[in-house]
């Protein structure tokens, strides 16, 4: 099995990847025979969906077919998405518009949200709404805000980070994991042609 980890800022050395490195070790403590994969979209400079694909030809022939690939092959996907002006990111919205060829079709997915301070809980409530038609991404019920994001480190916290958040977060990748696991067989009966867009 596969789970692929999806870091939607928009900066350099951005909170989400750092964030992303440290949930790859979290599920890795799960089931270190798990296959994980890190996709950064500032790293991967993944462009604006455009019709005109002439300006970028690497990433829209080479880039994005291998990224699909390895989409396809994923079992389950972990979102990190910072709070932007009380939204998800253009990031990770567009993320759904470029690898929209069924790589995520009926697999579950669990939404990390983080923000420097306290906010946090609108990406979580927009990706809910308004991502999951044509992509298909199935949100699990569980979600984690990570608030004061500067201030988590696993083993060295800082003040703000409350207890219990290490073990949410744990139980909320292994249930990930499961989902994903027990979904697998769903994949059989998906139609992507004839209802390869939702309602
Ligand atoms: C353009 C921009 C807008 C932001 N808007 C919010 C916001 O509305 N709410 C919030 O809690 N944090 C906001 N922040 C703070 C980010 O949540 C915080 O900097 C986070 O660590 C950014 O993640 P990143 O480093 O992965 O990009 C904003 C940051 C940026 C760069």
């Amino acid at each position: 099995m596969k789970i692929s980890i999806i870091s939607t800022s928009h900066q350099k050395e951005s909170q989400s990847k750092r964030i992303s490195l440290i949930l790859k070790n979290f599920v890795k403590e799960i089931d270190n025979k798990l296959k994980i994969l890190n996709v950064d979209a500032y790293e991967l400079n993944i462009p604006l969906w455009t019709s005109n694909k002439k300006n970028n030809l690497k990433f829209w022939e080479k880039d994005s077919k291998y990224i699909s690939e390895e989409l396809n092959a994923s079992d389950g996907f972990i979102f990190v998405v910072p709070e932007y002006g009380g939204m998800a990111t253009p990031n990770a919205k567009n993320f759904f518009l470029i690898f929209n060829n069924g790589e995520l079709f009926h697999k579950p997915g669990l939404i990390v949200s983080i923000s420097s301070g306290n906010g946090g809980a609108y990406p979580i409530s927009e990706l809910r709404s308004s991502s999951y038609k044509n992509s298909h991404i199935l949100w699990i019920p569980e979600n984690v805000i990570i608030r004061n994001v500067k201030q988590f480190s696993p083993g060295n916290h800082g003040e703000l980070i409350p207890d219990w958040l290490d073990d949410r977060i744990k139980y909320s990748c292994n249930l990930l994991i499961k989902y994903a696991e027990y979904l697998k067989p769903i994949q059989k009966i998906i139609n992507k042609k004839d209802f390869g867009n939702g309602m």
